[in-house]
């Protein structure tokens, strides 16, 4: 499984960036309208930063508005994924993409049938979002496990890559790790968490001090 950063904040995806193990960025309109001040400017810096894939997302409702927006990220770097709703629509311009050679991340999907829609419509990768579905009391993580089956089942035939979205804590990513989750995308916070350990800072803390009692110097 590799590590997207979900991130619009120039200043923290240069931080996580710096780590060396980013396989790429997700931004949704929330993240973007919350950090971003020049929208063209910002994302055309965001895509050089990152050498993996970057997700920016439409905010349009009809396909042919998210055609033209989409047409428009395409230009801000070679590394564009287009992020479209899984919607009516979405699909459709997910479609007229795949079939164009843009790559597509289908997000907002919390069922395995919008999935396999997503799939058969040559999506690059799907979000199926965690966090948000198990705030209406349904299981998350049965999604990524059940549309990792059905993508399996299909395999050669659905290409598209499963983008663990919407990730809250790490036990989601380890969750995600173990159903065989090709991707997630997590905020930098739970990214710094699955590195901290207490028994690593504290036996650190226990090596320097017993390598400052000695009189060794390396
Ligand atoms: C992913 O593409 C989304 O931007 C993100 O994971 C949404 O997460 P949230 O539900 O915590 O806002």
């Amino acid at each position: 499984m590799q590590i997207f950063l979900d991130s619009a904040d120039i200043g923290e995806i240069k931080e996580i960036n710096d780590l060396g193990i980013l396989a790429g960025l997700t931004t949704n309109p929330t993240l973007v309208s919350k950090t971003i001040t020049d929208f063209d400017t910002s994302i055309a810096e965001i895509c050089k930063i990152i050498k993996g894939d970057v997700s920016v997302e439409v905010v349009a409702s009809d396909t042919p508005s998210m055609i033209k927006q989409g047409e428009k990220l395409l230009k801000f770097g070679e590394n564009i994924v287009i992020k479209l709703p899984l919607t009516w629509e979405g699909i459709k311009a997910c479609k007229y993409f795949s079939n164009n050679g843009a790559k597509v991340n289908m997000t907002l999907c919390f069922s395995s049938n919008q999935a396999v829609v997503a799939g058969l419509a040559g999506a690059a990768y799907i979000s199926p979002f965690i966090g948000r579905l198990e705030d209406t009391g349904i299981d998350g993580l049965e999604l990524i496990r059940d549309i990792r089956q059905i993508y399996d089942n299909y395999a050669g035939k659905i290409h598209t890559k499963i983008l663990a979205a919407s990730i809250r804590n790490t036990n989601h990513f380890r969750e995600c790790a173990l159903v065989g989750a090709d991707f997630v995308t997590m905020p930098a916070k739970i990214i710094k968490q699955l590195i901290s350990h207490p028994l690593t800072a504290s036996g650190l803390e226990l090596f320097n001090q017993d390598w400052e009692k000695s009189s060794l110097k390396m």
